[in-house]
């Protein structure tokens, strides 16, 4: 061979190689054929996409490909057929969508001498494609309920939720009522635990069947188990003599409520699990379980966590609460519900009380800034008080300031009691320490007794008693 020959040939085979290497790189797949519809070279993403292996099919003819079962078209063929560029979608056997198009390549007598395709796989584009509009789908839907619900304010069963925050637990709320789901809900005292365990009842199928609230930290524990699970009779003495259904038998068909569920005793701990578990409840001296269908709610304000390391919460309890977890932020964390909820309560105690009270803007601002340890039940609490207690329309910041440290005083009244004395003698000391804080705070005998909730006549017979009337 001449050495220009030779040349030559070395030539021909890098270009050969950079041709390869460009196809390979190519993210798309890409099949070139010759004007005989053969197959001439195959990129490796060809292969990926459509699971047809390229060196099995290279040489072949397409005709032969589809015959074989490789794929279920060829727009190499189209192409040649047509004599123009086509594009088709197709999928492949890997369950791959693709975009394919196929190019003719012209001689300069109008013949066609290849056919280069190009695979463009649109898998995860259809698979975001599909899942953006679920989600858009999904929150629209939610959207327009939350709207609804807001427009008819009444039926957030009177929760006031303006905030960002508050806002993202009512929707986890509402998304937690289409399901059976148990939910742990938790959050400082005060923060509105109950109201949205009534709000998720409410909201779920299950809304025309009983709502059952148990205060597991306030029924002793000896009684809560038989409280809970019910009995025969003569379960033990002092047991109806008919029995007693338990409040989860009652809550059948509806939701049960376990408020403070962080104070139920270790062994009622064991039996609710097994109710979790098996849907079915066994009375205290039962023979035979009782079916029960009841949605499970937890509410807590400790840290429950903490009490499954400790051991005295029950892990496997824990893990079958903590299905769904919906956590309520305090209120300093949404101040942006501090006014409407002031709003709220104004309104409601002014009705209550027969008054039109209104805040002043400084008042406003003063409460909004005031720290709220005992979030929503202390703001309540607060605004009942400061309605009882004003004399005037106007509720100022004098007023409001006034109210505020009246009630840190209060808080601070300690009675001690050194020996054993009787509960009159006992009642009698605190009244009379009461009232002496009172007569500290206001002057008139009127705003004692509003302080106290009291009547007047009675703060005027009482201090003659206590011999504290002022000359
Ligand atoms: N967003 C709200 N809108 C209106 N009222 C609210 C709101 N949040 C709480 N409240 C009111 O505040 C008081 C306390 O709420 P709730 O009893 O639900 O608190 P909690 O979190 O269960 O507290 P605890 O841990 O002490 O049981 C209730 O009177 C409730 O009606
Ligand atoms: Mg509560």
């Amino acid at each position: 061979m001449a050495s220009s020959d030779q040349e030559e040939l070395k030539y021909l085979q890098a270009l050969n190689r950079e041709l390869d290497a460009i196809i390979d790189s190519s993210h798309d797949g890409i099949v070139i054929a010759d004007g005989e519809g053969n197959v001439l070279r195959v990129s490796k993403s060809y292969e990926r996409i459509t699971g047809v292996p390229a060196e099995v099919i290279t040489g072949m003819n397409m005709r032969d490909v589809i015959k074989l079962g490789f794929v279920s078209d060829s727009v190499t063929l189209k192409v040649l057929e047509k004599k123009q560029s086509i594009t088709i979608s197709q999928r492949f056997a890997t369950g791959r969508e693709s975009i394919i198009t196929g190019s003719p390549l012209f001689d300069e007598n109008g013949k066609i001498v290849r056919v280069v395709t190009n695979v463009r796989d649109m898998t995860e584009i259809k698979q975001l494609e599909k899942q953006l509009a679920f989600s858009q789908n999904l929150l629209k839907r939610y959207q327009t309920e939350l709207d609804e619900l807001r427009a008819q304010h009444c039926s957030l069963g009177e929760i006031i939720a303006v905030s960002k925050e508050m806002n993202e637990v009512l929707l986890s709320a509402l998304k937690s009522a289409g399901s059976d789901a148990t939910v742990l809900i938790t959050g400082e005292s005060g923060v509105g635990k109950d109201l949205v365990a009534k709000f998720i009842h409410n909201k779920s199928w299950r809304n025309k069947s009983p709502l059952i609230v148990v205060n597991c930290g306030a029924i002793p524990e000896q009684l809560l188990e038989s409280e809970l699970f019910g009995y025969e009779p003569g379960a033990f003495s002092g047991a109806k003599r008919e029995g007693k259904p338990g409040l989860i038998e009652l809550a059948d068909g509806g939701t049960l409520v376990l408020d403070e569920v962080a104070d139920l005793p270790l062994i009622v701990q064991v039996k609710l699990l097994r109710f979790l578990q098996e849907k079915e409840i066994w009375r205290l001296g039962g023979i035979k379980p009782v079916k029960v269908d009841v949605r499970v709610i937890a509410c807590t304000n400790k840290n429950l966590e903490g009490l499954v390391e400790e051991g005295r919460f029950r892990e496997d309890l824990y893990f079958r609460l903590n299905v769904i977890r919906i956590k309520v932020p305090v209120l300093r964390e949404r101040k942006d519900d501090i006014i409407p909820l002031i709003r709220h309560f104004l309104q409601k105690y002014n009705q209550q009380y027969g008054c039109s009270k209104k805040l002043t803007s400084e008042a406003y601002n003063f409460l909004v800034n005031k720290t709220w340890p005992g979030n929503v039940r202390e703001l309540s609490n607060f605004l009942e008080r400061l309605v009882v207690i004003s004399e005037k329309d106007e509720l100022d910041l004098d007023t409001v300031k006034m109210v505020a440290d009246q009630k840190e005083n209060e808080e601070k009244i300690k009675i001690e009691i050194l020996s054993p004395i009787t509960l009159k003698e006992a009642k009698e000391k605190l009244e009379r320490e009461l009232l002496l804080a009172a007569l500290k705070e206001f002057k008139t005998t009127r705003s004692i007794a509003r302080s106290l909730g009291i009547d007047h006549s009675t703060v005027v017979r009482k201090m003659h008693k206590y011999g504290l009337v002022k000359n």
